[in-house]
């Protein structure tokens, strides 16, 4: 899918196939030094994380594994309720692991906050976050994340693996959707 298949929906593009890319190159670099000679846990959100995990594993030379996790944030439509739900958990224990948590996007941190103090109690090594976007101005908690791909604007954004109702997740690039796409 790309800007054409969805120009009338498209406001605009946030950021490129090609800024991502690079930012990922820079994130892997990051990584690989700081877990250099470790084995590494990545613990990806779904369904979200899928893009930013299967682009940031391939640039990565650590021996890493990879797990899934799926919890709901969102009562209903754009708006984060705080109330965490696990919808699929992981199949490892973390018993001693590295686990790096890898997120498409923070918005308030309700889900990555519920999700760093249950991952924590489940006895690992460390447990770090890699996200792609965070929207600082929409914090509602302090996550302590140790890396980030970009700080966006507090707009809703689609693409690299984000949806509205499940669709754009197949856009290579971040952008805003136009009003009318939100039935206004
Ligand atoms: P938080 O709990 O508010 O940080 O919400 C995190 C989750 O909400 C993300 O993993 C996304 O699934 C979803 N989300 C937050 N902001 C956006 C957005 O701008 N576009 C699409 N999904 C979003
Ligand atoms: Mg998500």
């Amino acid at each position: 899918m790309d800007r054409a298949d969805v120009e009338n929906d498209l406001e605009k593009v946030l950021l490129s196939q090609e800024q991502l890319h690079a930012r990922l190159d820079e994130l892997a670099a990051a990584i690989d030094a700081d877990y250099a000679g470790k084995q590494l846990l990545l613990v990806g959100v779904l369904k979200g994380a899928v893009m930013v995990m299967a682009d940031l594993v391939r640039r990565l030379h650590t021996d890493v594994q990879m797990d899934w996790m799926a919890v709901s944030s969102y009562g209903s439509g754009t708006k984060s309720s705080g109330v965490v739900r696990i919808l699929k958990d992981l199949d490892t224990d973390l018993t001693g692991r590295h686990v790096l948590i890898v997120e498409d996007i923070i918005d308030s941190g309700l889900t990555l906050s519920w999700l760093l103090s249950n991952l924590r109690s489940r006895g690992p090594e460390s447990v770090e976050i890699a996200t792609m976007l965070r929207k600082p101005e929409a914090a509602k908690v302090e996550v302590d994340v140790r890396y980030v791909g970009f700080d966006i604007p507090n707009e809703f954004v689609v693409g690299y693996g984000l949806d509205y109702a499940e669709r754009y997740r197949n856009l290579p690039f971040v952008g805003t959707l136009a009003p009318h796409v939100y039935g206004a």
